[in-house]
């Protein structure tokens, strides 16, 4: 029975009550990359700024460079002045100062692990964190294997006094299948699969999130979601940017590995899925792992996937280098910055739907939306020419920028002949709320402070989602080189090929 069905008021109270973190700490590993200086640190500042953390919430810095306590907190400082989101005050940094400490050593260092234990247990004297604390291991993971390793060998994986111990993944989880799974099992070593929270931050935007607002909470739309009415589905995440100075992660790993395998493949989960009995983790993981195991490719790789490298280019009035200009990458390289892979659901709904996934660096403009294309209608009582310039119909989901959702239908010209043009119907989050959306990361770090689990991908979707990919990466490790376009285009050719032979297009958002 739904449970509102009780006490309707007090339910709706209860759940618009802000969610805050208990007693509580976080601790990273990794606190000098770019991840920590521009999301982490800033988002924890933006949570505290919005009363979200606890009083006595603690930041614990672990590297190898030897600073004191003071050089930390400044770093820290200085992220959060450049990059957070919401006003800098001083009275919030005065006191999310207070719980700051830097635990200086190397990811092997016993010492170290032993002093980050005591400086754990200072914390719960002095800022009363309860033994409760969130390890973040934003760091390669060829160093996951030992710094778990040395939080379960130094006691700090596990509590038997009722406080808790989560450990937060960035990914890559993994390079293919079988090294995720060799990952998982060294993590569940140390960690109990409760315990571990997989960040893929696509999934604490709030867009993303809407995609089952939208469709579960309205009756309009999903009546028609599916193979009856669905033409195809395009997945876009278009980047302008380059590989910037990211040449040691990004050569060898590519765009799918970097982008499909993980933030494309949940929003076609979330896209596709069944409705979940409730939204809770177990609920949404069971959907989100069952359609992921429906994903099927299509027999001939050759025909239905394109990978692509940029070469030199204009973007946004600038000269661009190539890729293989770029600093740091080997000029031989074969990595894609550019895929395309169109694949298929196996499931009643869904049976002859393409799925249709891209993604890219360099590309036109800054895009990432779902698209949902209907088909034509059956019959039209109009003149072709009445329609000539009529598209299908399409409901979008613009996840960024320019949040929101749009639906494109035909309508009539005014004038006093009939004719029939596409118009767009716009919902833009900027225009209906007044809120400006949390960033991604701050949603995900106080959801793993509150042991909420449900935008955290499990063990199972991470492994299904590389044995959709290892298929396609092996094809194109052994059949040529990468496709080439231009920076500031919108892909290769072969790309609009590929779409093509299926009667199709791409859209340019
Ligand atoms: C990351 C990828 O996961 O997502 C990057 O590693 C990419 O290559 C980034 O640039 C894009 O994130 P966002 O939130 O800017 O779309």
């Amino acid at each position: 029975m739904n449970r509102s069905h009780g006490n309707p008021l007090r339910d709706l109270a209860d759940r618009r009550l802000p969610r805050v973190a208990g007693p509580s700490g976080l601790v990273i590993f990794g606190v000098t990359g770019d991840l920590s200086r521009k999301k982490l640190m800033p988002a924890v500042y933006d949570l505290a700024n919005r009363g979200l953390l606890p009083p006595g919430f603690s930041l614990v810095g672990f590297a190898r460079r030897n600073w004191q306590h003071e050089d930390f907190a400044q770093v820290v400082h200085d992220a959060v002045k450049e990059h957070s989101r919401t006003p800098f005050r001083e009275e919030i940094w005065q006191q999310l100062i207070q719980g700051m400490r830097f635990v200086q050593g190397a990811f092997d260092d016993d010492e170290a692990f032993e002093r980050l234990h005591r400086t754990l247990e200072e914390l719960d004297k002095s800022q009363g964190t309860g033994g409760n604390f969130a390890f973040y291991l934003s760091v390669p993971p060829s160093s996951f294997p030992v710094v778990t390793r040395q939080l379960k060998k130094h006691g700090l994986a596990d509590r038997s006094d009722g406080s808790w111990r989560r450990a937060v993944i960035e990914k890559p989880f993994g390079h293919d299948l079988k090294s995720a799974r060799g990952l998982n099992s060294l993590v569940h070593e140390a960690f109990s699969p409760d315990q571990v929270f997989r960040i893929d931050h696509y999934l604490g935007k709030e867009t993303v999130q809407n995609i089952l607002a939208l469709r579960f909470a309205n009756t309009i739309f999903e009546p028609i979601w599916n193979r009856s009415y669905v033409d195809h589905v395009q997945i876009t995440m278009a980047e302008d940017i380059g590989i910037g100075g990211r040449a040691g992660y990004y050569d060898g790993i590519g765009a799918a590995r970097d982008v499909m395998q993980n933030h494309l493949l949940q929003l076609l989960a979330l896209t596709a899925m069944e409705e979940p009995a409730s939204f809770d983790a177990d609920a949404l993981a069971a959907e989100k792992t069952r359609v992921l195991g429906a994903v099927r490719l299509p027999d001939d790789l050759g025909r239905d996937t394109v990978r692509a490298q940029y070469t030199a280019g204009w973007q946004g009035g600038r000269k661009a280098v190539g890729y293989l200009e770029e600093d740091g990458i080997d000029p031989r390289s074969t990595t894609d910055t550019y895929a395309a892979v169109k694949v298929g659901v196996d499931n009643r709904r869904w049976a002859g739907v393409p799925f249709y996934l891209r993604t890219g660096k360099r590309l036109g403009r800054r895009v990432t939306e779902i698209a949902v294309v209907f088909q034509r209608a059956p019959h039209s009582p109009f003149a072709s020419s009445v329609t000539e310039d009529l598209g299908a119909n399409a409901i979008v989901i613009r996840v960024q920028p320019e949040e929101g959702v749009t639906v494109r239908f035909g309508s009539k010209v005014p004038g006093t002949s009939m004719e029939i043009r596409d118009v767009l119907m716009d919902f833009a989050y900027g225009e209906s709320f007044t809120e400006s959306s949390p960033e991604a990361y701050e949603r995900l770090i106080l959801d793993v402070l509150l042991g909420d689990a449900n935008l955290f991908p499990r063990t199972e979707e991470v492994e299904l989602s590389w044995k959709i990919l290892d298929p396609v990466e092996r094809y194109w490790d052994t059949n040529g080189e990468p496709a080439r376009y231009p920076s500031g285009t919108w892909g290769p050719a072969e790309a609009d090929d590929m779409m093509e032979r299926d009667g199709r297009s791409w859209r340019r958002p």
